[in-house]
């Protein structure tokens, strides 16, 4: 479903990516790991212009979509949740999770996914009316995965959506992503900093330092001393 291929990226005179191979098939997930600084969020902020590719193809459902604007890969039904939670607090929670579907949806289809999404966070139904500005960390993490899900993506490309929550709300979010998973055909991109927990839920993880793969593999990989380097190294 997305192929990336040879690819190089630089932000300006800076090279960040060195001919980095990955793909992504369709129902699958897949994780990116790896020290800070080595390009993981890069390697989404290539496919979707942020980053210059300056080598090498980006390719989804067999064809080249390198160098598109993020209008357009969301028109192909690819969504990118940046890392950080970004959300709007001065709009509800439900004007937040209608932001993009209203664009692409007509107003029955978006009623429709606006309820399986609060079916899968149900806080969020409990809140739709309240001002985002008053959410919680885990909330608001839970938000900006309901605003990407509104459109039914088929590529999902999430970065760090573990990032500064709590290990309980940490368990939670990749049982979600599981979830998403499982009920949706969505094929999911997940760059995370706990790497165990990203291996354990992928069919496959890429380990990138300086730019490039250096490992990847499916489950068993949890076991190669390059990925107790990385987390015990405490490189995070
Ligand atoms: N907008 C930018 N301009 C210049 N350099 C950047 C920019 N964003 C990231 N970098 C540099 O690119 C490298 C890789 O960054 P990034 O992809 O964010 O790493 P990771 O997500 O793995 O922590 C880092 O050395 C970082 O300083
Ligand atoms: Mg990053």
């Amino acid at each position: 479903m997305l192929e990336l291929r040879d690819l190089h990226a630089n932000y300006g005179e800076i090279v960040v990516l060195k001919g980095v191979n990955i793909f992504v098939r369709q129902g699958e997930i897949v994780s990116l790991i790896g020290p800070n600084g080595a390009g993981k969020s890069t390697v989404i902020k290539s496919v979707f212009s942020i980053a210059q590719v300056t080598k090498g193809e980006v390719i989804f459902e067999g064809k080249p979509i390198t160098h598109k604007q993020t209008h357009e890969l969301l028109k192909l039904g690819i969504v990118y949740m940046p890392q950080g939670k970004v959300i709007f607090s001065n709009l509800t929670v439900e004007e937040n999770i209608k932001i993009s579907g209203e664009i692409l949806l007509n107003a029955e289809k978006l009623k429709e996914r606006i309820d399986w999404v609060y079916s899968l966070f149900p806080v969020l139904k409990r809140k739709s009316r309240q001002l985002a500005f008053g959410l919680s960390g885990g909330e608001r993490q839970m938000l900006a995965l309901a605003r990407a899900l509104v459109i039914s993506p088929k590529l999902l490309m999430l970065d760090e959506p573990s990032l500064g929550l709590s290990p309980k709300l940490q368990a939670e979010l990749f049982s979600t992503i599981s979830k998403i998973r499982e009920r949706t055909k969505s094929s999911i991109l997940i760059v995370e900093q706990n790497a165990k927990k990203a291996i354990e839920i992928s069919d496959r993880t890429y380990l990138l330092e300086d730019g490039k793969v250096v490992l990847s593999g499916g489950k068993e990989i949890v076991k190669r001393k390059e990925i107790k380097a990385v987390y015990l190294g405490g490189r995070y």
